[in-house]
Order: structure tokens, then sequence, then C-alpha cells
């Protein structure tokens, strides 16, 4: 059996997803952000420590994985889970990322919840695209991501990407998103 240079021979394997808890049982990483990770990433700070002190640091999001090589021609994939809650009036949102290889692109398929998967390239360009259950979103390459949770319950996903994107969360901090998600009076408004 030939293999090409860079990419590993793995056997198939086949993973459980509970698609409407929204969590992968065997996952052997399972990565968790608490309100007190997303210092930095709301508009209103004295709101966020305020559910960071009163709900005991809650759980934010959470992605579950079984990784697979890191290599040319693998698929990563994973399962996220976004709480839903307002920190102020803005949206439960994920920090969101570039890919580190950033010419690689992304599927996100909504299995449950409402909300927003919001874009954005470094030359200012934004995009965002529902998301709700059966809604499938293509994030092209060159633009950064992030999940919004603007419904009542989690907003769960499944994604799959190049497995040698890598994250790129540093740049986007720096940026921002050019337009946050809010929910004030009922609506949902994006500005
Ligand atoms: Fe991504």
């Amino acid at each position: 059996m030939e293999t090409v240079a860079g990419t590993s021979l793995i056997d198939p394997f086949a993973v459980a997803v509970d698609v409407d808890k929204g969590e992968m049982p065997e996952a052997t990483n399972r990565q968790v952000r608490r309100a007190s990770d997303m210092r930095g990433y709301y508009v209103d700070e004295r709101a966020l420590e305020r559910l960071i002190e009163q709900e005991s640091d809650p759980l934010h999001y959470e992605v579950f994985e079984v990784p697979v090589p890191n290599e040319y021609g693998h698929l990563m994939y994973c399962i996220s889970k976004l709480q839903p809650g307002v920190v102020g009036e803005e949206c439960f949102m994920t920090k969101g990322h570039y890919h580190t290889q950033v010419n690689t692109g992304e599927i996100y398929l909504c299995l449950r919840g409402e909300g927003y998967m919001v874009m954005k390239t470094s030359d200012g360009r934004f995009d965002a695209q529902p998301m709700e259950r059966g809604k499938m979103v293509y994030v092209p390459p060159y633009w950064a991501h992030r999940s919004v949770n603007a419904g009542s319950e989690p907003l769960v996903s499944f994604c799959v990407y190049n497995a040698e994107a890598g994250h790129n969360y540093g740049d986007i901090q720096t940026e921002g998103f050019l337009k946050r998600v809010y929910r004030r009076g009922g609506e949902v408004v994006i500005e």
C-alpha cells in the first residue's frame, strides 16, 4: 500500500453523535469555555463580570472532537454547543477565529437551536447567515467565523474542515467582527 508523503493512512472509524443533546459522548477532546474565558469579547464588560459572579462562572460553550491527524487530506470535524443567554443585551457567542491556513473553508450544519454564523474578512467584508436546525452554512476560505446564539436553547452544530487548517484567535480578537448580535425587547438586532 503506497501512501502520499505527509498524509497518514489510518483505519476507518465511526463516532456516535447525540444530535439532540449536542454531544459526542466518545469525544477525546472536549474544549470548554466558561464566561470568564470570554473577558474582552463583549461590549458590556460589567454585565459579563456580574454573570461570572452571580452564576458561578457558567458554561459558555463546548467543542467535542475525536481528533484525526492534522495533515493535508484529512478532515477534522466537531460538535459545537453554545449555551443561550445574553451579556447585557448581546447574545452569547463563541470567540471566533480565522484559520491559521487562511485559505481553508469550513462547513457548519446546524442541528439544534437558532442563531447566526457571523463572518468577516480581513479587508472588511461582513456577513451573517441564519442558523437553525437543518441549515448548512458554508464558510468560504479567508472568512473569520463565530457562532452566535440568538435563541432560548443551546445552539448545536456539526462542523467539518481541513485537518491542517489550524485556529488563529489572535487576529480576530484584535480586529473584532464589525457587527454584533443583540436581543432588545424580544427583537434580534445585528449592528
Ligand atoms: Fe473554523
